[in-house]
């Protein structure tokens, strides 16, 4: 169980370890069986942490979770499809039932169109803004109320510098404005759950290396004019998102909320 406010002000031993601890602390990861999820998953889990992974496709899930399994983790892989307000509430009950309680949720599942806008379909706007955006608050919603009972949580979002900036040469604009509700939902969350000891905060990750991505990001010619804008000259590895949420997850970060984490390479400052 995460500290109180209270306890903060009294903590005096204050040392690396305990400051990146998550030594008892049972977390769920949304979108955990791929990509930046599953990274951080298996970084909580080496940080102490009791791990659910939940996601949409079970056997990537499962996949996952036998993995920390193996490494002598205790670990639970649940189906959740996060536009659906009822499988967002089973999925809830499913982990506390195994859990009793959750310290951490962390909201990594999020899909992209890559269109045009003046092309974009109801659809594709609909499916993007409903997993990203909407998916994202049903999680926060189910779990935050179980915080709110429990006077402490924290609260993770995988928001995009797309939700600050826009991707040059690319067509996101649904991709984008989903990132940007995001960032606001992360500041609106933070302000109104503060009185319950909870801190929501967001991740702004750049361009980061997936299995989707990593292709035409290990290609040097296809990836030029991407790499050209990064000013750190490289793509991100998952890990080095999963150590921002590890981050945001502790004690390390006992004053943050609504803090918006731009991991990016420097993109954003040009
Ligand atoms: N990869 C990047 O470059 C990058 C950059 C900025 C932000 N992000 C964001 O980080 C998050 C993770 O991205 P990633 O690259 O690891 O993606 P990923 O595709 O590797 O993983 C996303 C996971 O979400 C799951 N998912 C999709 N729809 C779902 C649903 N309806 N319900 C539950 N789970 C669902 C997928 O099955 C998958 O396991 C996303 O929100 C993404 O927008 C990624």
């Amino acid at each position: 169980m995460s500290l109180a406010a209270a306890d903060y002000a009294h903590e005096v031993n204050v040392n690396v370890s305990n400051l990146f601890s998550l030594e008892g602390e049972k977390a769920i990861i949304v979108g955990g069986g791929s990509g930046i999820g599953k990274a951080t998953a298996t970084l909580f889990s080496e940080a102490g942490a009791d791990v659910a992974i939940a996601d949409i496709n079970v056997d990537s899930a499962r996949e996952a979770s036998a993995e920390l399994s193996a490494l002598g983790s205790r670990s639970l892989a649940v189906q959740v499809d996060v536009a659906d307000p009822i499988s967002v509430g089973k999925m809830v009950e499913t982990v506390l039932t195994e859990f009793e309680c959750v310290d951490i949720l962390v909201n990594s599942a999020g899909i992209n169109r890559r269109i045009p806008a003046e092309n974009l379909e109801e659809t594709d706007w609909d499916a993007v803004v409903d997993i990203n955006l909407k998916g994202t608050f049903l999680t926060c919603q189910h779990v935050g109320r179980h915080m709110i009972g429990q006077k402490s949580g924290k609260i993770i979002n995988l928001a995009s510098m797309s939700g600050l900036v826009t991707n040059k040469g690319k067509t996101n604009t649904v991709y984008c404005s989903s990132k940007g509700g995001v960032i606001m939902l992360t500041k609106s969350l933070a302000v109104e759950w503060a009185r319950h000891n909870i801190r929501v905060n967001a991740i702004a990750p750049g361009y980061v290396k997936t299995p989707l991505t990593r292709a035409w990001m290990e290609d040097p010619v296809a990836s030029k004019p991407t790499l050209d804008l990064i000013p750190l000259g490289r793509f991100c590895e998952t890990t080095e998102i999963a150590s921002s949420a590890l981050y945001l997850a502790a004690r390390a970060s006992s004053y943050l909320t609504g803090s918006i984490l731009i991991v990016d390479g420097g993109y954003t400052c040009y």
